[in-house]
């Protein structure tokens, strides 16, 4: 096996192979991969995995409206079942363990834990206890993410994120999660990929509520930021000891010319990506270029939201997984113009491992104050097939090879990287892609529930095993 997987980090990336970077997992006296505090996990979210939407008062969320509406996911399929986590989490947990994984990056169902009137719901809570005290009797390092993208739809129905109010709703939230949870959790993050949420979400109306007005957008992104925001003191309050952050995902955007309009596109793009989310966190201000892209969707912005909005963070949590290649639309933005001849995942993703390096190196130099960067997801999905017992994901090895070989190429650079979560522990529900798109480590038959190590997690164990032995 560990000849398939080099042969294939070889021939996927020649320019990778070649010159510099080594196979990071290949012992290296000077790899940053192979110190001991180099944290690698996996991560999974809530409505992806756990299934039981409907048990021990459990309120709808806006993925269960979203993915019950004709259209809106592929195949028709939903969460409800989805890899039957809510009941199967000891033998996940067991099965994570055995892989010798030493992080676990989880998100908490907000729909789980309170009722609509904002009061605890003790069995929702129970569920993440037990499993928040399993993974410390196991020595795993737990990063929970307060929200993984589903509101409950009662929220929704008041405006969701559109409604200023449900940014203190929020902060209820996590007020109750954090005095309930203090001490079982190593890091907290509070919003995944705020970007997705409100562009995604209110912008494009690709995902949950499946709005679609770039005005809505920007006021969503607001009042998640906001949201955000005013969460970080409640946790400092309840849970001192703990890490606190944001996990927010990133794009390269390359111009397709040298031409200054589409230098100027590519600039925008990141500005969009990017810029948005990463600038009042850390600047405490909008980039500008953001509006002449979407003149006129400035949001309402009250005395004092910014400075809430920069709370300083004790790390910052990067999700990246591919690139996207622009020109000038003739107008004020951009448009994509994909690459022909580049390799590809299921997805239809690039795979551009230099991306994610030279993101980190320019956030470096763009933000004085960058915290400490944990990559909280990182990884692709392949068309996996088991067989004779075996699920042979050579392009995912190559993958992560290659990204890890990026992260220690930023790690040399400087910039202060302290862990490396791969998405995902185990094949999941894609958002609007179903389960026809499997992300895991780990694959999943939904038809029996049963899970198959594939070689990539065989790999990843392999060298985790080499690495505690030899550190
Ligand atoms: C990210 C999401 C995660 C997963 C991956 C593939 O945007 O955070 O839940 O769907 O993409």
């Amino acid at each position: 096996m560990a000849n398939d997987a080099s042969a294939a980090f070889d021939t996927l990336s020649p320019a990778v192979s070649k010159g510099s970077l080594a196979d990071p997992f290949t012992p290296s006296a000077d790899s940053s991969l192979w110190r001991k505090n180099f944290l690698l996990g996996a991560a999974t979210a809530s409505y992806q995995i756990e299934g039981a939407v409907d048990e021990d008062g459990r309120l709808p969320s806006i993925w269960d409206t979203f993915s019950a509406t004709p259209g809106k996911v592929l195949a028709g399929d939903t969460g409800a079942v989805a890899c039957d986590h809510y009941h199967r989490w000891e033998s996940d947990i067991d099965m994570l363990a055995s892989l010798g994984l030493e992080g676990y990056r989880l998100s908490i169902a907000w729909p789980r834990v309170m009722d609509a009137a904002g009061r605890p719901n003790r069995k929702g809570l129970d569920f993440y206890k037990r499993l928040l005290n399993r993974l410390k009797e196991k020595g795993i390092t737990s990063f929970v993410t307060l929200y993984h993208w589903d509101l409950p739809q009662h929220l929704e129905d008041r405006g969701g994120w559109l409604n200023r109010d449900t940014a203190y709703r929020f902060a209820d939230y996590t007020d109750l999660m954090s005095r309930e949870l203090a001490g079982t959790v190593d890091a907290w993050a509070t919003l995944n990929e705020p970007w997705c949420s409100a562009y995604l979400g209110y912008g494009n109306g690709h995902h949950a509520p499946g709005l679609a007005n770039d005005r809505f957008a920007t006021q969503a992104m607001h009042h998640l930021l906001l949201a955000h925001g005013l969460a970080i003191p409640v946790l400092r309050g309840n849970d001192p000891a703990s890490q606190k952050g944001i996990v927010a995902n990133i794009g390269r955007g390359t111009a397709n010319s040298d031409s200054a309009a589409d230098q100027r596109a590519a600039h925008l793009f990141e500005v969009q990506h990017n810029a948005w989310i990463l600038d009042p966190l850390l600047k405490g201000e909008y980039p500008q270029d953001l509006f002449e892209l979407w003149p006129g969707t400035e949001p309402l912005v009250l005395d004092g939201d910014t400075q809430t909005i920069a709370a300083p963070l004790d790390f910052l949590g990067i999700n990246y997984y591919f690139r996207t290649n622009v020109a000038s639309d003739g107008a004020h933005g951009f448009r994509d113009v994909p690459l022909e001849g580049v390799e590809r995942t299921q997805m239809g993703w690039e795979v551009h491992p230099d991306g994610l390096r030279d993101l980190l190196t320019g956030f470096r130099s763009t933000y004085r104050n960058l915290p400490p960067i944990y990559i909280t997801e990182n990884g692709m999905a392949s068309d996996d097939k088991v067989i004779d017992g075996h699920v042979d994901d050579t392009q995912r090895i190559s993958f992560l090879k290659r990204h890890l070989a990026a992260v220690d190429q930023a790690i040399k650079a400087g910039v202060d990287v302290r862990g490396y979560f791969l998405w995902s522990l185990m094949d999941n529900f894609e958002w609007a892609f179903g389960y026809e798109r499997r992300f895991g480590v780990v694959h999943v038959d939904y038809s029996t529930q049963k899970r198959t190590v594939k070689r990539s997690a065989e790999l990843v164990a392999k060298f985790l095993k080499e690495r505690k032995a030899k550190v």
